[in-house]
């Protein structure tokens, strides 16, 4: 049996670069009160003023740029391949005339920390989604090449105004001729006024619960209802967080589009294919949602069959500094051994069997 981590991040060193050179989010700095360690503010309403430093970013030591840190924590928690990939802001907020180089610098040094540890390491690549649009689906074509780069990983923003925006169509376009995956992961969470006035007072648990998988519910559910996958028949997405909360809403979503008149009259109801045959199409998830409950409902809409292992490293460590085994590992683990009690093939082939298959690793 092999296990593979398809939800595994890193910043490699070029990209941890750029952010210490940064003052506003995204950063990476020191504060007096926070003494050598540095912290990491990426997301936004991070950096209000009145957030304590302490309380601001996360702390930020090499875990998130050494890859024999990885590999370390592979060994621990036996995962024997992991497909890592850049995380969030990504390169979303570079001048545009700066993205394709920097894209070109992180996917080259990435691709060549895979080749250190051949048949452990893959990798989603990253696109200059601020570039024009040549240069990003240059990339694409470069990506497609690259011994270990198995798709691209993304937010939900695309080049400024979503996923259903028409202009996306090209990249679309291209990353289906290459059958290149989409790794969708969200960063933006959700207007900062929905977490009301005590926000700061709860860390970071309503922007990364709720506004995490709720925002990337809202983009997939825009790329659905604007057809990106009627004219992109063949386009797959692995949806980080086994899909947000899609599994649990996709029968509301489905009942709300063909109760809406606006839409029949726009003649978009004809010929448009049910989310559910594009759950079994051309979506993936994730099972990376820390429950026997949420994981079930992630079978039940795209199947057992289209279900892969991640752990979110090196997001989510113990608060137990001496802890060396990862709970929201183990949680994630144990949720998948629980789906599946009857099943011991299922629960492999979500382990590394799909991922394997699905991302033609090899072994
Ligand atoms: N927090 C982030 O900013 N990104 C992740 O992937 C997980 C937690
Ligand atoms: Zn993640």
């Amino acid at each position: 049996m092999v296990v593979v981590d398809v939800h595994t991040h890193v910043y490699p060193p070029t990209y941890v670069e750029l952010l210490r050179n940064r003052s506003s989010v995204p950063y990476i700095r020191t504060f007096p009160e926070t003494g050598d360690v540095a912290r990491m503010v990426i997301l936004p309403g991070e950096d209000d003023p009145n957030t304590p430093s302490t309380a601001r970013g996360r702390p930020v030591g090499s875990e998130y740029w050494d890859i024999a840190q990885k590999i370390a924590f592979m060994d621990t928690h036996k995962i024997d391949v992991s497909v890592i990939s850049l995380a969030n802001p990504w390169l979303d907020f570079l001048p545009s005339n700066e993205a394709g180089d920097v894209a070109q610098k992180i996917n080259d040094d990435v691709n060549d920390q895979c080749s250190k540890y051949p048949g452990r390491l893959y990798a989603f690549g990253t696109l200059p989604l601020s570039a024009p649009i040549d240069v990003i689906v240059k990339e694409i074509e470069r990506l497609s090449k690259m011994k270990y780069m198995r798709g691209i990983i993304i937010g939900t923003s695309g080049l400024g105004q979503g996923l259903d925006d028409l202009k996306l169509d090209p990249i679309y376009a291209a990353l289906e001729k290459h059958s290149s995956l989409i790794f969708l992961h969200p960063h933006y969470g959700l207007p900062q006024s929905v977490y009301g006035p005590r926000a700061n007072e709860y860390g970071h648990v309503l922007p990364l619960a709720m506004g995490f998988p709720l925002e990337t519910t809202i983009a997939v559910t825009r790329m659905l209802l604007s057809g990106v996958w009627d004219r992109f028949q063949n386009l797959e997405v692995l949806i980080a967080h086994s899909g947000g909360t899609l599994p649990f809403l996709a029968g509301r979503i489905e009942s709300c589009v063909s109760h809406d008149a606006h839409m029949k009259k726009e003649g978009k109801l004809e010929g448009r294919r049910p989310i559910w045959d594009i759950f079994k199409k051309n979506i993936y998830l994730d099972a990376v949602i820390y429950s026997e409950v949420g994981l079930k409902a992630a079978v039940e809409a795209s199947g057992a069959d289209r279900l892969l292992f991640g752990t979110d490293h090196p997001f989510f460590p113990p608060l137990e500094e001496e802890a060396t085994k990862w709970e929201s590992v183990s949680t994630n683990y144990s949720a998948i051994e629980a789906a599946f009690p009857q099943d011991d093939k299922a629960a492999k082939d979500v382990l590394g069997g799909n991922a394997v298959r699905i991302l033609r690793l090899e072994q």
